[in-house]
């Protein structure tokens, strides 16, 4: 089902590609230059968006094995993410029950944590197995002071949970069949080749940049090149959206000479799997993901942003992942080169300009920002990033339930 639909769209592609046209909004809209600097709507964003909202918190190869774990904050929640011993994930708020202090920290391998505090200890399902001298510190129950778990979902290679524990809304729901298509690259058994994290600015603005092309051949034009394309055409599955190149064309992965192929002269099941997932694929609120090629081998960089303590600060996580691990030495070279110049691009390019952006956003003397008719990403997210604000926590299973529906009944 999900080839099926992928492979309705590159033909679209392809036919846009062909005629020279794109897909383009109705109209050129407008939002208010506020959105970005407001402090007050961005405390609003990280409680009713952040905090509310399943977030993708890894890619399942970062902890593979049973007893891996992360621990990380996300807008001031400390998050801990352990594999199960049958290969489930849970997600775990990283607070003692005894008196708060976080039980983990980094990543590793372990079946319990102790507490660093008073030394308490818990299995990696959260239970708790031992309060510290406890002849002394009088009873507990023990079943009533396990680490809180959060909701965890875990498809297509890709880990979410929600920050809220008594959250109801599905996630699954929430993904309005999105991971269907994302189990298209194949990441539940790639390997996680490296991983680093940039300092942005606005979440919103660094996350407007993984939303067009149109700013590629212009911004890019001493990494990319100024001839790279400028236009795509958007695929939307409830917030989440897919944007890709209206082209005929794709790069032969395979071929020596890097030749490219045409894929209008494909048939359906000749068309490969990598043309099949080309371009970016962002999940709301705050993931991009893109493929790439490091020495020949497959790979792709999934960014996970978040908004920073002020509201011009956010910070991105750039995993590079990886179909096979490269084994011989000038794969691996191959490998790093590719992924450091990715983080040269977004880091001295994107960033910065985002971060300048913000600063000359910040004069207040500009009302209204402008996104074109060839830049329906940034219409689509910016108006779902308002709607899903407001929301109440009811209108949200509405929203994610009635999306599931309509798709259901297409
Ligand atoms: S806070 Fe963890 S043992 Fe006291
Ligand atoms: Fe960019």
């Amino acid at each position: 089902m999900s080839r099926e639909q992928l492979i309705e769209m590159t033909r679209s592609l392809i036919a846009h590609g062909d005629a020279g046209t794109m897909e383009l909004a109705d109209e050129v809209v407008r939002i208010p230059a506020s959105t970005y600097t407001d402090e007050a709507l961005f405390e609003q964003e990280k409680r009713q968006i952040f905090r509310r909202l399943p977030l993708m918190v890894a890619p399942s190869c970062e902890i593979p094995e049973p007893g891996d774990f992360k621990a990380m904050d996300i807008c001031g929640v400390p998050l801990l993410l352990t594999r199960q011993k049958d290969g489930s994930v849970l997600a775990l708020l990283n607070m003692c029950a005894h008196r708060g202090n976080p039980v983990a920290s980094g990543s590793g391998n372990a079946s319990r944590f102790t507490c660093g505090y008073h030394g308490w200890t818990f299995k990696n399902d959260g239970a708790l197995l031992g309060v510290a001298s406890p002849q002394d510190f009088g009873t507990v129950d023990k079943a009533a002071h396990c680490l809180t778990r959060f909701p965890v979902y875990e498809s297509a290679g890709l880990i979410w949970a929600t920050l809220d524990p008594k959250s109801k809304l599905s996630i699954a729901d929430y993904l309005c069949g999105y991971d269907e298509l994302l189990k298209a690259f194949g990441l539940d058994d790639w390997y996680l080749f490296s991983q680093r994290t940039l300092s942005g600015p606005n979440w919103k603005t660094a996350y407007d940049g993984y939303l067009d092309f149109y700013h590629l051949p212009v911004l890019h034009a001493a990494t990319f090149g100024a001839d790279f394309y400028n236009r795509a055409n958007y695929f939307e599955f409830g917030p989440h959206q897919r944007l890709s190149t209206p082209s005929k064309f794709a790069i032969k992965v395979s071929s020596e000479d890097g030749h490219q192929i045409d894929l209008s002269k494909l048939k359906d099941d000749e068309i490969p799997q990598d043309v099949l997932v080309q371009g970016v694929w962002t999940i709301f609120p705050h993931i991009s993901i893109a493929s790439f090629y490091g020495g020949g081998l497959r790979g792709a960089m999934i960014s996970q942003l978040f908004p920073g303590k002020t509201v011009g600060e956010s910070f991105t996580t750039q995993f590079y992942v990886m179909e096979k691990k490269p084994e011989d030495e000038a794969a691996i070279k191959a490998a790093h080169e590719q992924f450091d110049f990715l983080e040269i691009v977004v880091r001295d390019e994107d960033y910065k300009t985002g971060k300048r952006q913000h600063e000359a956003l910040q004069s207040g003397l500009m009302t209204e920002v402008l996104f074109g008719r060839n830049e329906r990403g940034g219409q689509v997210f910016h108006q779902w990033a308002a709607k899903l604000l407001a929301a109440s926590d009811e209108e949200l299973l509405e929203i994610f339930t009635a999306d599931r529906q309509r798709e259901a009944a297409e």
